[in-house]
């Protein structure tokens, strides 16, 4: 089948839930994807920075090979060789103490209010029932029913209520907004994107992160991270936090900890945190099966070194000083750390799409998020020759 026919199947037989760009991805390598017909794309999205190591590393690839000629799927009925390996690797990785592995992001988050609920109850002395989590506006946790009632746009919300009560929201980067908030003494958790993805590649000021999590540690409430889509490597160190100094209470990886081949995502936290969960109380069946514990374990070795995080700050300063430095008149601002930028344009030049479609035919994949921001997170291993070659289309299509 040919392009045209693989999309009209894709939308005659599967569910809307999407607006793809219109390529049909048939195989790809590195920083290069390349479609049914054998035209090659740069690939500037990075599945939403789950592939910070480009398609197929082979060293992850090697790891999933590997481990498929072993043991796949186990359940945690019994336990698996990987899974102690996996969880002290990932927890010296952060500086943290204690692992829990989960599949999509999405599920992370869930992971992570429960677990800050229960040490509301159990630790704090929270009364049943009156558990408050603190959210940013703007923010982007994930898809799932609970997630979708404390976000703030209506596309992801219309239609799906009734909502999970339990959720109050601040104002993103106002630590007054968030002082204030934290006067509620039934204020278990302050859940936060440490850079937002979504709405934007937002940078909260600097200071912001580490006084938040003072802020949060005098009023005895957990400071849970957010770093799915911001952390591994993509802000140009191993965790956005990092940059301030802040290791917060609890930490929620995904995507990247996959290497781009399986779902695998992760709660790391501290003994006396994550210690409240006992048997029965949390689960998933694939979570934390071999398969994705053996692919994980590599990405934690590749990121031990700090190699791919210094590629992220040195490629990721070029990029956004051209991105700075060469704007066109459309452009209204160029936010963002390491490899990921957020660039966004004028209204007037609003929405972006058309513009993302003449990339996409100028060999580009790079995709908008809302009507005004180009979203660019180049994988990290990416060539400086691909990525200027990139950011020249960029620029070109913004101008
Ligand atoms: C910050 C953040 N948290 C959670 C998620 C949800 O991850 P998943 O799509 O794997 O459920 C995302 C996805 O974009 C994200 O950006």
């Amino acid at each position: 089948m040919d392009s045209a026919a693989l999309r009209q199947l894709e939308d005659e037989r599967g569910a809307h839930n999407y607006h793809p760009l219109p390529v049909v991805v048939a195989s790809a390598e590195g920083a290069w994807v390349t479609d049914v017909e054998g035209r090659r794309y740069l690939d500037f999205l990075s599945a939403y920075s789950a592939l910070n190591f480009g398609h197929r590393h082979p060293r992850l690839v090697a790891a999933a090979i590997d481990q498929l000629g072993k043991v796949t799927l186990t359940s945690r009925a019994v336990h698996s060789d990987q899974l102690g390996p996996f969880c002290e690797e990932l927890a010296d990785l952060v500086g943290m103490d204690r692992v829990l592995p989960m599949n999509t992001g999405a599920e992370g988050v869930e992971t992570a209010i429960k677990v800050s609920r229960a040490w509301g109850y159990r630790v704090k002395g929270v009364p049943p029932g009156e558990a408050v989590v603190l959210v940013a506006r703007h923010n982007f946790h994930g898809r799932t029913t609970t997630i979708i009632s404390f976000s703030d746009d209506p596309v992801a919300r219309d239609d799906f209520g009734p909502f999970t009560p339990g959720f109050r929201a601040v104002s993103y980067g106002d630590i007054e907004s968030l002082r204030a908030a934290l006067a509620d003494p039934n204020v278990v958790a302050f859940l936060v994107e440490p850079i937002q993805g979504e709405a934007g590649v937002i940078v909260p000021p600097p200071g912001y992160l580490s006084e938040a999590a003072a802020a949060c540690r005098a009023a005895d409430v957990l400071f849970v991270a957010d770093e799915v889509q911001s952390g591994l490597g993509r802000t140009g160190a191993t965790l956005t936090c990092d940059w301030e100094g802040v290791t917060p209470d609890v930490l929620v990886l995904g995507k990247a900890l996959g290497g781009g081949i399986v779902p695998v995502s992760a709660v790391v936290s501290r003994d006396d945190v994550l210690g409240v969960l006992e048997p029965g109380q949390h689960g998933s069946t694939f979570g934390g099966n071999p398969l994705a514990l053996a692919v994980g374990r590599e990405v934690v070795a590749m990121l031990a070194t700090g190699e791919y995080q210094q590629r992220s700050r040195e490629l990721g300063t070029h990029m956004l000083a051209r991105l700075h430095n060469e704007a066109p008149e459309s452009v209204e601002q160029v936010r963002g750390r390491g490899l990921w930028a957020g660039v966004q344009v004028k209204a007037e030049f609003a929405p972006v799409r058309p513009r993302c479609l003449r990339a996409l035919e100028a060999g580009l994949i790079v995709k908008e998020t809302h009507d005004t921001t180009l979203r660019l997170a180049p994988p990290l291993m990416i060539d400086e020759a691909d990525l200027d070659a990139g950011i020249d289309i960029v620029l070109d299509v913004l101008g």
